[in-house]
């Protein structure tokens, strides 16, 4: 917010509805419509392509049209063939593929590791390198190739991350059934060089706009051209199964007996520093819960107003996470945001019925929370019951 004030008074940004005015006086235009998923997992493409039309239709000279949003390979040859049609101005379609993290936007693209600028003009993909190129003095790659390649690249990028915490989930709930503690298994894993440390912690599954979306787009992308892209097709089943772990812990905890009790949330974004809740594990445990007869009191630092569109009034909310607490049967974490790190657990335990917490996010370390007198639950790690 502050860098769009700052921007908007210093006039280096302006904001119109008039698409005419604003291609009028630009060289570049960015695309960055949203891409859901529809019912068979491919990208639903209408807004892109609606965009794209209106662009060509109103265009007055030579326009680089950036695509940054994710689209399936093969967009910017259809964009180039829809536009053609309707302009005589020449036009170049650059695929530049966005990698930000939600929650850490600015810092990432300010600072980006690496660009990627998939054209078919060495020209435009020129003028792009430029465009970055105060972005990227520290040394970050900026990658030019072909538009299919780049296309590509982000669905790459993405399955590969969804692949490492579906892994991880495999794992953890493996370790859970032998015996082994999953903590110690992912430093032992991480601390291998070809495989590096980030992006192996096990927790109540993936959540998002990109990963569940890019990863059966991947999938449908593969199955379009007659491929049958197997470990794609897995990476989301598994993710669909772990979001439910968390819950089936409490059912079984509970017998399942869960009618008449209520659960305390902390957590409802599927992340901290955001408020989305897309895809979020917390909307799979809480229906689960309701589903079972539970009642459902939410605590999320920003996601309150995100979550009652989600949910309505068959939760309620608190703007504490001390209030939600009380008289509640157990606390469930959903997100890890900073302030659930180190609570005052003699607090949660006096506001509770029973110290019990089930912990989707892996926050706290078992043998200290029987230590404590708590009933823990986690991820891949055995359960520790109060002394
Ligand atoms: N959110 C992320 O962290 C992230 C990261 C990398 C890539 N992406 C990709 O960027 C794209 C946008 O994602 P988002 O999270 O910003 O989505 P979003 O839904 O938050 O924003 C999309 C915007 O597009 C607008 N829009 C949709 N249809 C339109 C139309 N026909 N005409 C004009 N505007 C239209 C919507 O009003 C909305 O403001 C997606 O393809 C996504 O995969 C997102």
């Amino acid at each position: 917010m502050e860098m769009v004030t700052r921007t908007l008074h210093t006039g280096r940004l302006a904001v119109t509805t008039d698409l005419r005015k604003a291609l009028r006086r630009s060289e570049i235009v960015f695309l960055a419509v949203g891409t859901p998923p529809k019912a068979d997992g491919s990208a639903d493409l209408a807004g892109v392509f609606a965009v794209a039309e209106s662009i060509a239709r109103a265009m007055d000279g030579h326009k680089i049209i950036v695509m940054k949003s994710t689209v399936p390979v093969g967009t910017a040859d259809i964009i180039r063939a829809r536009m053609k049609k309707l302009t005589k101005h020449p036009f170049d379609v650059v695929s530049n593929p966005e990698f930000l993290k939600e929650g850490a936007a600015l810092d990432d693209f300010l600072k980006p590791e690496r660009v990627i600028v998939g054209a078919a003009s060495a020209k435009a993909a020129e003028t792009i390198a430029e465009l970055y190129a105060p972005f990227v003095r520290t040394g970050a790659a900026i990658l030019v190739m072909d538009n299919r390649s780049a296309e590509m690249s982000k669905y790459a990028a993405n399955g590969m991350l969804a692949a490492r915490i579906s892994f991880m989930n495999e794992v953890a709930n493996i370790c859970e059934r032998v015996g082994a503690n999953v903590h110690h298994v992912r430093r032992a894993v991480g601390l291998d060089s070809r495989i590096g440390p980030r992006f192996l912690f096990p927790g109540a599954g993936y959540g998002g706009s990109c990963f569940p979306k890019d990863v059966q787009a991947l999938a449908a992308i593969a199955r379009a051209h007659g491929y049958v892209a197997r470990l794609a097709e897995s990476i989301e089943a598994v993710n669909d199964r772990q979001k439910r772990v968390l819950a089936d812990k409490i059912r079984t905890h509970y017998g399942n007996a869960l009618k008449g009790r209520t659960f305390a949330l902390w957590g409802l974004a599927f992340k901290p520093q955001t408020d989305d809740m897309r895809e979020a594990p917390s909307i799979v445990t809480v229906n689960e819960l309701l589903k079972a007869g539970a009642r459902i009191r939410a605590y999320d630092p920003v996601a309150r107003a995100t979550a009652r569109k989600v949910f309505g009034a068959s939760i309620s909310y608190s703007s504490s996470a001390y209030d939600v607490l009380k008289g509640a049967d157990a606390l469930v974490l959903m997100t890890e945001w900073n302030e659930f790190r180190n609570p005052d657990f003699d607090r949660i335990a006096s506001l509770l019925k029973r110290p019990v917490i089930f912990d989707g996010r892996n926050q706290y370390v078992p043998d200290e929370m029987r230590a404590r007198g708590f009933t823990y639950y986690s991820i891949g790690r055995r359960p520790v019951h109060a002394v």
